[in-house]
């Protein structure tokens, strides 16, 4: 894509955002899209050679998606959650490939369970988790790690210094390990990639 081209498209997805804010700030939960720096970080903690699907939730208008492919996977293994149906209507343009799924993430194995034919090798979500409480946040997190082969990252970007997953809650039905990155500055507000891998009873 040229330059202007690319400017014109970025515009578009700023727009379409903005809007999409306006219309729903908790679930929107961003003015604009992700930055590049961020996109790739989140990217860069996927397994690129698997071939087991990826699964994104609320990939908006595409900027980890593409951080995705660009990092080495197949559009094909791409399932892509995304509630706002504009969103989706864009995804299916823009990855013709990749199975979108119009739903709710936190109803995940009721919306997308029955789609997937193998586990996932990562689930790399971008909702604005901290505008729900924090048993539905664990609970999304078990749903996530159902649907995922063992030892599958469950990747988070977050605009907060906290875990956006609350660590050692005595309500966790799950135990589960969290690293997180150092904060990407170069990202709008700037930003901080967990990781969450579940841990198995020895
Ligand atoms: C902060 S935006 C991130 C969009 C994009 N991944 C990015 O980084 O620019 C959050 C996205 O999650 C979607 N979303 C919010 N709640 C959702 C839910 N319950 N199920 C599926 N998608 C949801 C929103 O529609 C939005 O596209």
């Amino acid at each position: 894509m040229n330059s202007p081209q690319k400017l014109q498209t970025e515009i578009s997805n700023n727009m379409r955002f903005l809007r999409s804010w306006f219309q729903r700030p908790l679930v929107t939960g961003a003015v604009s899209p992700s930055g590049k720096a961020l996109a790739h970080k989140m990217a860069s903690y996927v397994n690129g050679d698997s071939t087991a699907p990826v699964l994104e939730i609320g990939p908006g208008t595409g900027p980890v998606t593409k951080a995705l492919i660009k990092h080495g996977v197949a559009e094909e293994r791409l399932v892509l959650l995304e509630y706002s149906l504009e969103f989706c209507e864009l995804l299916r343009q823009r990855f013709p490939k990749a199975m979108i799924i119009q739903g709710d993430a936190y109803t995940l194995k009721q919306t997308v369970g029955a789609m997937m034919q193998q586990k996932a090798s990562a689930i790399v979500s971008s909702l604005p988790l901290l505008t729900k409480p924090q048993d539905q946040r664990l609970s999304l997190l078990k749903e996530a790690f159902d649907l995922s082969e063992e030892g599958a990252p469950f990747i988070q970007f977050t605009y907060s210094a906290a875990s956006p997953i609350p660590l050692n809650s005595s309500s966790s039905t799950v135990s589960f390990s969290a690293e997180s990155s150092s904060r990407i500055w170069m990202n709008i507000p700037p930003a901080k990639v967990w990781v969450y891998k579940k841990q198995t009873a020895l």
